[in-house]
C-alpha cells in the first residue's frame, strides 16, 4: 500500500476546509499519515481559493517557495487542489513546474488514485523524467460536466462525502455538513460558478444521516454549507439512485419568493423542511446553523422553522455585496436594496427575542466597475441602518472568466477603493462595537472552541510565519482555527492594509487560561477557564457565560454554569 506524510495547507471559504477534512479522511483510510510540518512531508498539498486575486497570490508565493525544497528533495510530492487548480490549472502547469497533481473540487474523490500514481510513479522513475510524465490532473474543464452527466452516472464525489470517516476523537465539537455543492447565480463578479460547477443539492437522508453520525461521534455544533443555502430544494419524485445509492439533484431556477411554504409536501424537501427533519431527529445537536443565505427567496417557512426550533442559531449570514440598486444590477444580484432590507426586518420581527438577540452579519465589495462616491453613500447608509454584528469588506478583484472580467473595466482607481474600504471598515468597527457593548449583562450558552491567544506584538515573525504558527497551534489545540485568527483571515486576508501583527494571537504567557467560544449568534466571547480545570477538556463545550464587558472584536464574561 502507498504511504507517505502529507502536508495539506487550505486556504479560503470554509468550503475547502470540509473538503480537506475529507481529503484527509480519503487519504488516510489509503494509509497516508498527516503532519504539521512541511519540511517533513514526503506529500505537499494545497487546498486553495480563487474568490479574489489575493487569495491566489498567496498560493502562487507559496509554490515558488517549494522550489528549494523540491530541488533539495526531487521525490517530494506537490499538489494544487481546489479552485485555482479549477481556473488557472493551465497557466499552473507552465509556471509552476514543482506542481504534479492538479484537482479540481469537483474532483476531489479522484484525488486519491491521482495521488497513489503520482508517489508510485515518482519512486519508478528517475527525477529528470519524472516531473513532466508522471504529473495527474483531474479538472472539470467546465462547470457542467458532473452536473450533465449527474441523473446517468453514479456521483463520486457524493460518495466522498458519504464516507466521511468520523471519529469521536478528531473533532472539538463543531463540524460542517454540505447540503449543495457548486452556484447557478452568476453574480457577474464571482468564479464560483465556474470552478465547483452548477448547483447540487445532496439528498436529505444522506445529510440528516451525516449529522447523526456526527452527533453520535459527541459533534454538538453542526454548520450546514452551501453557496446559497435557502434554495436547497429535493424533489423525491425525481430522484435517480445509482446502485442503490440515491444521487444529488441538479438546482432549477428559483421563482417563488415568500410562498414557498406551499412548496413544501410530501415529495418535496425545502430548505425549511430540511432544517426542521435535522432539529427533530437529531436532538443531540445542540447547535443548528447555516451559510451563506442569499437575501433573496428567503420565505418566511424557514423563519418560522428558525423560531420554533430552539437548537437552531440566532444568526443569519446575508451578503448585501452593495447598498446601490445600480450596483446590484450590475452584479447580477437579483434584489434590489429595499427588498433586502425587507428581509432583514422580516427576519427580525421573526427572531429577535429579549435575551436572545438575532445577529446579523454580511458582506461587501466595494469598487466593483462604475462605483461613484453616491453608491459608495447608499452602502454606508445601509451599514448604519442594518446594524450588522460584523461586514466583510473587500476590495473588487476582477476574475478571468467572469462577465464583469469580460465587460466592465476594472476602473475605480486603488487609491479610492481603499478610501472607500477604510470608510466602510471604520463605520463598521463602530457599529459592532455597539452591538457587542448592548449584549452586556445577557447570560450566553457558549459553545467552547479554543484557548485564547493575546495579541502578538513586536514579534519580528513575518505575516506567513504568524499564519502558519497560528494553523499549527489550531491544529494541536482545536483542531480548527482559533476563532480570532479565523475571523482576521475571512475579513480581510491583508488586503485592507491591516497589520496581521496586531490581530494573530499567541499563547498568553502566565495567569489563568484563557478560553473563547461563540454565542448562538455567533458572537465571539474570552472568558478564563475555573482554576484547577484542564482548560483543553472544556473544548467543544457549551458552558452558560455571563458578558461583563465587550468591544467590536468580541464579548469578555465570567462562567455561570453548564
Ligand atoms: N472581488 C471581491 N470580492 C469578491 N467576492 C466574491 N468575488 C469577489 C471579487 N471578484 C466576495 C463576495 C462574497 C465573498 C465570499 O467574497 O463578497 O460574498
Ligand atoms: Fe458567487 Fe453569487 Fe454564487 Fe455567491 S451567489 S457563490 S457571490 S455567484
Amino acid at each position: 500500500m502507498p504511504a507517505g506524510r502529507i502536508y495539506l495547507e487550505t486556504f479560503g471559504c470554509q468550503m475547502n476546509e470540509l473538503d480537506s477534512q475529507l481529503v484527509q479522511g480519503a487519504l488516510s483510510a489509503r494509509g497516508y499519515s498527516f503532519t504539521p510540518d512541511s519540511d517533513a512531508a514526503d506529500v505537499i498539498l494545497y487546498n486553495t481559493c480563487s474568490v479574489r486575486e489575493q487569495a491566489e497570490q498567496k498560493v502562487w508565493s507559496r509554490l515558488g517557495e517549494l522550489k528549494r525544497a523540491k530541488d533539495a528533495r526531487p521525490a517530494l510530492v506537490v499538489g494544487v487542489l481546489g479552485c485555482l487548480a479549477e481556473r488557472d490549472g493551465a497557466d499552473l502547469i507552465r509556471r509552476m513546474p514543482v506542481v504534479d497533481i492538479l484537482c479540481g473540487p469537483g474532483e476531489l474523490d479522484k484525488l486519491p488514485a491521482l495521488l497513489d500514481n503520482a508517489v508510485r510513479t515518482r519512486a519508478a522513475l528517475p527525477p529528470d523524467s519524472a516531473r513532466a510524465s508522471a504529473r495527474q490532473v483531474a479538472l472539470q474543464g467546465s462547470a457542467s460536466r458532473r452536473s450533465a452527466t449527474l441523473a446517468a452516472a453514479a456521483d463520486d464525489l457524493e460518495m466522498l462525502d458519504l464516507s466521511r470517516a468520523i471519529s469521536p476523537t478528531d473533532h472539538s465539537g463543531s463540524a460542517y455538513v454540505r447540503i449543495t455543492r457548486g452556484c447557478n447565480k452568476f453574480c457577474t463578479y464571482c468564479v464560483v460558478p465556474f470552478t465547483r460547477g452548477a448547483e447540487v443539492h445532496r439528498p436529505p437522508e444522506h445529510i440528516i444521516d451525516e449529522c447523526r453520525r456526527l452527533a453520535d461521534a459527541g459533534v454538538l455544533e453542526v454548520t450546514l454549507l452551501g453557496q446559497t443555502v435557502n434554495h436547497y430544494r429535493f424533489e423525491h419524485d425525481h430522484a435517480t439512485a445509482v446502485a442503490g445509492v440515491t444521487q444529488p439533484q441538479k438546482g432549477r431556477a428559483y421563482k417563488g419568493s415568500h410562498h414557498r411554504d406551499a412548496l413544501e409536501g410530501e415529495r418535496v424537501t425545502t430548505f425549511a423542511g430540511l432544517l426542521r427533519r435535522i432539529h427533530d431527529e437529531v436532538p443531540s445537536i445542540r447547535r443548528l446553523r447555516f451559510v451563506t443565505s442569499y437575501p433573496r427567496d428567503f420565505g418566511n417557512d424557514v423563519l418560522e422553522v428558525i423560531r420554533d426550533s430552539p437548537r437552531i442559531c440566532r444568526y443569519l449570514h446575508v451578503p448585501v455585496q452593495t447598498g446601490s440598486d445600480r450596483m446590484l444590477r450590475a452584479m447580477n444580484r437579483g434584489y434590489t436594496l429595499a427588498e433586502y432590507e425587507e428581509f432583514l426586518a422580516r427576519a427580525r420581527a421573526y427572531l429577535d427575542a429579549p435575551g436572545r438577540p438575532l445577529m446579523l452579519s454580511t458582506d461587501v465589495i466595494t469598487g466593483f466597475p462604475g462605483e461613484t462616491d453616491d453608491d459608495h453613500d447608499a452602502t454606508m447608509g445601509l451599514l448604519r441602518r442594518a446594524r450588522f454584528k460584523n461586514c466583510f469588506i473587500f476590495k473588487y478583484s476582477p476574475r478571468p472568466g467572469t462577465v464583469a472580467f469580460d465587460r466592465l473595466p476594472d476602473d475605480v482607481p486603488g487609491e479610492v477603493k481603499r478610501r472607500r474600504n477604510s470608510e466602510l471598515l471604520a463605520l463598521q468597527e463602530s457599529i459592532s462595537d455597539e452591538v457587542s457593548r448592548a449584549q452586556v449583562g445577557l447570560t450566553f450558552d457558549v459553545m467552547v472552541e479554543g484557548v485564547s491567544r493575546k495579541a502578538l506584538r513586536e514579534s519580528g515573525l513575518t505575516h506567513g510565519e504568524i499564519r502558519r504558527a497560528a494553523g499549527a497551534v489550531a491544529l494541536t489545540v482545536a483542531g480548527r482555527t482559533v476563532a480570532e485568527s479565523e475571523a482576521h483571515d475571512h475579513a480581510c486576508a491583508g488586503e485592507h492594509g491591516c497589520d496581521a501583527r496586531s490581530h494573530v494571537l499567541a499563547p498568553a504567557p502566565e495567569g489563568p487560561v484563557q478560553l473563547s467560544g461563540r454565542t448562538d449568534g455567533d458572537q465571539i466571547v474570552f472568558f478564563d477557564a475555573p482554576a484547577g480545570v484542564d482548560a483543553a477538556r472544556l473544548i467543544g463545550r457549551i458552558l452558560r457565560v455571563r458578558v461583563e464587558r465587550a468591544h467590536r472584536l468580541g464579548l469578555h464574561g465570567v462562567i455561570t454554569g453548564n
